[in-house]
């Protein structure tokens, strides 16, 4: 039947031109012409009312069918133009992620991480190195590598999250010195910040999450005079000023003796006032002589090798420099607090 034949041509110029369409307004003025209200499609759907039942049945069919099909065939055709474009624009769009941003609001380093730079500055130009560790720790490097038995009671200084699998949440970062001892042939120095975890009850001058710098020297003859002569070179370049520090003693199990270094009150100058307790100093470090038994666990003979260490409270020491008077603005992520320290 002649309206067959030229339902059968259309769908053929149709599969021909429909996917060679280049652009979604070329496609749509193609559907236009082959199915749409003015297209030859339904100039034939108008003939079909001159047509016997059975023509009528058989040409109806066929013209549902060709439209049916190139519907779907524009479907498809549209898909594969989106496609083409999205993937033209991710092969010629750069995205630099490290440009900077034009607004004037960048992030700023957070005063902790400020002062833990300069203080790696200060002691790598005296020959120190820089070790990380771990936040997660085992207990044998916080606690026994250290001279910290079992049932130690020094243990309960320092309250402490456990996994369930037995590791600890770092108490301090002494830890890292077991490591370095691990891992170093003395002579060494090292220094070792990061952040520390204690189950501690929060207040102004106490945090649960806050951050220690490690000190550790090993070699021979080394002295309580190399201990002062260190901690006196880092307060003065952090202050900016010749400070005067004294040494009290102090317990902690892997140093012998140990220590607390105060230095003289900044505000009034020694004769007392309300931030040293009206004692004119202010606590700062704790430190001491490395235990021998802490030596002879990492296989260091004691009668050879002796060393200092020191635990840098880094907040403390912050809240100092800038006269911060509550060490939970640290983690508080209040913009309003931390904006003050750009530049
Ligand atoms: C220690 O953590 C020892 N590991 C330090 C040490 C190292 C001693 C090497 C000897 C040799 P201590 O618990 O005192 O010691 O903590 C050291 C410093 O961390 C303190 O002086 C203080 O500045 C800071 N610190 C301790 N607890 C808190 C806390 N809850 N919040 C903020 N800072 C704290």
């Amino acid at each position: 039947m002649e309206l067959i034949q030229e339902l059968e041509k259309i769908y053929q110029q149709a599969f021909t031109s429909i996917p060679k369409a280049q652009t979604e307004n070329e496609l749509d003025n193609l559907k236009n012409a082959f199915i749409g209200k003015k297209s030859s499609l339904s100039n034939i759907t108008k003939k079909l009312g001159s047509l016997n039942v059975e023509e009528k049945k058989l040409v109806g069919q066929k013209v549902n069918e060709i439209s049916r099909s190139i519907e779907e065939l524009v479907y498809t055709t549209r898909e594969k133009l989106q496609n083409a474009e999205i993937e033209q624009q991710i092969s010629t769009e750069i995205f630099d992620i490290l440009r900077p941003l034009p607004s004037k609001r960048r992030g700023t380093l957070h005063p902790i991480t400020r002062i833990q730079m300069e203080v790696e500055d200060i002691f790598v130009s005296m020959g120190f190195q820089v070790m990380d560790g771990p936040e997660i720790e085992t207990d044998y490097n916080n606690f026994q590598a250290l001279n910290f038995s079992d049932d130690h009671p020094a243990r309960d200084m320092q309250d402490t999250f456990y996994t369930d699998d037995g590791n600890l949440l770092r108490t301090h970062t002494s830890a890292i010195q077991v490591r370095a001892l691990k891992v170093l042939t003395p002579p060494f120095k090292i220094i070792a910040p990061g952040r520390v975890f204690r189950y501690e009850e929060v207040d102004a001058s106490h945090e649960n999450t806050f951050n220690q710098v490690e000190g550790m020297v090993v070699g021979q003859d080394i002295s309580i005079a190399h201990l002062i002569y260190t901690m006196e070179e880092l307060l003065n370049q952090i202050f900016g000023k010749k400070m005067t520090v004294r040494l009290r003693p102090g317990y902690f199990p892997f140093v012998e003796p140990g220590f607390e270094l105060d230095f003289q009150c900044l505000v009034c100058g020694g004769k007392g006032c309300s931030v040293c307790k009206h004692s004119g100093w202010v606590e700062l470090l704790p430190c001491g002589l490395i235990h021998p038994n802490v030596l002879k666990f990492s296989g260091l003979d004691p009668s050879v090798w002796t060393g200092f260490a020191f635990g840098l409270g880094l907040d403390r020491l912050v809240m100092m420099r800038y006269g911060i008077n509550d060490i939970r603005y640290f983690n508080s992520s209040n913009l309003r607090f931390l904006n003050q320290f750009q530049g």
